[in-house]
């Protein structure tokens, strides 16, 4: 039983240069380190990163309610951690402490545990037998980039089983993108967004086109399959009753019409938020058309929470997870999310935010809840964290 010694937290950068915490746990002699990462298109159900002082006060609640507090217990006691956690908190979402200093703390503490046991996380979790197909963003626009595609991201998913050859051919996808970019509009210029995904000045379907292409052409050199994905992130553009696009206005069932249309003509492998995070029939009726080839994945429409996946299961609606730990709070509550989605045959996609730091911990997840995918962007330092650190999961396990 390795006691929780000491606990400290500091205020860093995150890769937007917005302030975030990360978590220093000491067990004995073993520290481990855990860092909150931050949205820019964050779900209405997410619980709340910060409280309403702000980053400060969250540090403030952590170094006289949290660390105190959680001195001296045991931290293989992960599920009495998080309680602990939600206790001191006393709101349903985590308003008071704020999420983001809940979720870096509860991650610490699964580290030092995993580190105590002389084991990675991943195998301290208990997983590791298979590894999730990474899901990297090429094009972008949104919220994430100012200019870009009224769409958030335009995907990849490199489906071989060793990430060692899938993270290379995302991120060749990712160059192949920009070279066909620069002869098409040689007087652009053209930049990066928050995920390091192209931003150019395109329509969302010349975008599709040009990452198909850039997709198909990878996928024949590297002999295996690389398909193209969207995250609409359809919240961010839905406005009384419509989602409004640059050139057009569509009600929610054309819509639905619209992307299963994207769906057949380009091959997409998965489509996530593409309708409004609480249109649970419109969710329904788009995986009824297009979930036998596609996975319809909820990011903003679950957040990770296991009362909103339980009625989008009960409904039909989706037939695929997104995974934010810091849109739920904590590791514990994270794993019920993902347990709910493995029993109803929902598949999970494990997941980065657009704001990041260089954190690998996610890769771990990725690897413990059997993940299908991991979401965490195709080049970039707080990126290729995750990316690499799942490269070397792959070595450790003798792949
Ligand atoms: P975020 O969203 O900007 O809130 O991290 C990314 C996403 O929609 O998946
Ligand atoms: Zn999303």
């Amino acid at each position: 039983m390795p006691a929780i010694e000491a606990l400290r937290i500091r205020k860093i950068l995150d890769s937007r240069g917005d302030a975030t915490v990360e978590v220093d746990v000491r067990a004995g002699d073993i520290v481990a380190r855990a860092a909150a990462p931050s949205g820019a298109s964050r779900g209405v159900h997410e619980v709340v990163a910060w409280p309403a002082g702000g980053v400060d006060e969250g540090i403030a609640r952590f170094r006289t309610e949290i660390a105190p507090r959680l001195k001296g217990v045991d931290a293989e006691a992960q599920e009495h951690v998080d309680r602990i956690l939600h206790d001191l908190d006393g709101t349903p979402d985590f308003a008071r402490i704020g999420g983001n200093v809940a979720v870096a703390t509860s991650l610490a503490v699964a580290k030092v545990a995993a580190a105590a046991a002389r084991k990675p996380l991943f195998a301290h979790l208990g997983g590791g037998r298979t590894f999730p197909f990474p899901l990297g963003n090429v094009i972008g626009g949104g919220r994430h980039a100012i200019g870009g595609t009224d769409i958030q991201e335009f995907l990849c998913l490199a489906q071989h089983p060793s990430p060692s050859k899938s993270v290379f051919a995302n991120a060749k996808v990712h160059k192949a993108v920009v070279a066909t970019l620069r002869k098409r509009l040689p007087q652009d210029p053209i930049g990066k967004g928050d995920e390091g995904a192209w931003v150019a000045k395109l329509s969302n379907e010349d975008a599709l086109a040009v990452l198909a292409d850039a997709c198909r052409g990878v996928s024949r050199e590297a002999g295996f399959p690389i398909l193209p994905a969207l995250d609409l992130a359809a919240s961010e553009f839905y406005r009384d009753g419509k989602y409004v696009y640059r050139e057009r206005s569509l009600t929610p069932d054309r819509q639905v019409e619209f992307v299963a249309g994207l769906v057949e003509s380009y091959g997409l492998a998965l489509l996530e938020d593409p309708l409004d995070q609480e249109d649970f029939a419109g969710y329904a009726r788009l995986t009824e058309l297009v979930g036998d080839t596609c996975l319809v994945v909820g990011d903003d429409l679950f957040a990770t929470n296991p009362a909103r996946l339980e009625e989008g299961i009960s409904k039909g609606a989706a037939n695929a997870i997104l995974i934010k730990p810091n849109q739920i709070g904590t590791l514990t509550d994270t794993r019920t999310t993902v347990g709910l989605a493995q029993k109803a045959g929902y598949r999970t996609v494990m997941s980065h935010r657009s704001g990041e730091t260089t954190d690998e911990t996610i890769a771990h997840l990725a690897v413990a809840f059997g993940s299908y995918a991991i979401k965490t962007g195709a080049v970039g330092g707080e990126r290729i964290a995750k990316l690499n650190e799942l490269i070397r999961i792959e070595e450790y396990l003798g792949g």
